[in-house]
């Protein structure tokens, strides 16, 4: 008669769902997108690629790369009048809330999603080329800087470091291996089984809302600081602590204290429960990108200590709390030049394949069903509505 009824958002009884695109093992920190290792696809591949094979299930033919690397070319630029959105923005509104805004628009702008598989697979092409360039004009407008458009001759990762960076009086220069490090992180963040914003998609994806509105709720979902928003907080917090001389000893001791609000950001994990593979990953990259600009970061160094203190510390090996994947990746990012308040927005370019995926599993379900969870009523029972003069 509690009406309950274990969390079932169409994932059947269990609160879980059934998926063939990516498997993780928590305790082993194993993860493969489609069956393969992530530490190969790293290795091997690049961003697009990897988006092909979570997308369509296999690594795609030289032919079928050509073809895709085409069509995101042909779709990288935006429709002219979407740059009005934003001018409108206040300066210093945040990219995310800009980027889930335009991704929903692209509805408006792109009206025709015709239900054919050739069809969807250039929507899927337009959506993950198209993220690249509002990104990148969400940051250049934020500046009062000309926007830059895509060039045809820049692969997809050199494309968007053009139209971030590029400047009339230093034009930018395409480094090739932060061309590699930007294909590496994305590959990182491209899918992750049913966490927080993928499971925003399928949900909202259940009552066939367009691929774009769905999205769109993805980017809102991935936003939080406990989610997608984990890699701008670390940032934040390494800089704190930086600038307030904390030791570390004082960090772990606050990380610890229930009545402290100090997280250790960027450490503990839904699933796993030992070392996130990718933020092993991760951490080889900062010290590559690092060592190759010749740039100390102080904040490497924190975070490091950070790390090694906490692994050694019986709080966090209790908890199984280990490095997650946005532990380091703030660390890359802020050596490759992204300013702190694209981090968040980094993320979502690298999860948009793993999202259009997962959705594009569920609607071609023919048994899926709106998602409808239940719940265990804990309110008031039955009572007799009270006249406003009797009430006290
Ligand atoms: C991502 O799901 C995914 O796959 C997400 C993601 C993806 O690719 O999509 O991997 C990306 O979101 C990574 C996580 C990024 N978030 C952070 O780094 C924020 C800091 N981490 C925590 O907020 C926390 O670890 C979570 C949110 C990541 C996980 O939360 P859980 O599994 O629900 O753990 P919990 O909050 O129940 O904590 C269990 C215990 C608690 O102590 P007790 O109540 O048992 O005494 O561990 C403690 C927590 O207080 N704890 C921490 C901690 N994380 C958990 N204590 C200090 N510092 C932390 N970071």
């Amino acid at each position: 008669e509690t009406g309950y009824i274990t969390f079932d958002p169409g994932f059947g009884n269990t609160g879980t769902c059934r998926s063939a695109i990516t498997y993780m093992d928590g305790e082993k920190g194993i993860l493969r997108y489609r069956g393969i290792p992530i530490e190969q696809l790293a290795e091997h591949s690049t961003f697009v690629e990897t988006a092909f094979l979570l997308i369509t299930g296999q690594l795609p033919t030289r032919e079928e790369l050509t073809r895709t690397s085409v069509y995101l070319n042909d779709f990288s630029p935006l429709h002219e009048n979407m740059k009005a959105f934003y001018q409108n923005y206040p300066p210093k509104a945040h990219p995310m809330g800009i980027l889930s805004a335009m991704v929903n628009a692209m509805r408006s702008f792109y009206p025709e999603l015709i239900d054919l598989e050739e069809e969807m697979n250039k929507t899927y092409l337009r959506l993950i080329s198209k993220i690249r360039t509002m990104a990148a004009m969400a940051y250049r407008i934020s500046l009062g800087e000309r926007v830059v458009y895509p060039r045809p001759d820049l692969c997809y990762c050199a494309n968007f470091l053009n139209m971030m960076f590029d400047s009339v009086v230093v034009p930018y220069h395409v480094d090739d291996d932060l061309v590699r490090a930007l294909n590496v992180f994305w590959i990182l963040h491209a899918d992750h089984e049913q966490n927080c914003s993928t499971t925003a998609v399928r949900v909202v994806g259940s009552g066939k809302v367009n691929i774009y509105s769905t999205i769109s709720a993805g980017i809102s979902a991935l936003w939080g600081p406990l989610h997608g928003g984990a890699n701008q907080a670390v940032v934040n917090m390494l800089e704190d602590i930086h600038k307030k001389g904390l030791t570390i000893k004082d960090c772990i001791a606050k990380a610890k204290d229930k009545t402290d609000p100090f997280r250790l950001m960027g450490f503990g994990h839904r699933v796993y429960k030992t070392y996130d593979p990718r933020a092993k990953i991760m951490k080889k990259m900062g010290d590559i990108i690092l060592s190759k600009i010749k740039r100390k970061d102080p904040l490497l160094d924190i975070a490091q200590r950070l790390e090694e203190a906490a692994l050694k510390d019986s709080y966090f090996k209790e908890k199984n709390l280990y490095p997650n994947v946005d532990f380091y990746s703030g660390i890359v990012l802020r050596a490759m030049g992204i300013p702190t308040n694209m981090f968040t927005v980094m993320f979502a370019i690298g999860r948009l394949p793993g999202w259009i995926a997962q959705w594009k599993e569920d609607v071609s379900d023919p048994e899926m069903k709106i998602s409808r969870p239940r719940q265990i009523y804990t309110g008031h029972q039955e009572r007799g509505y009270i006249p406003i003069d009797d009430r006290e």
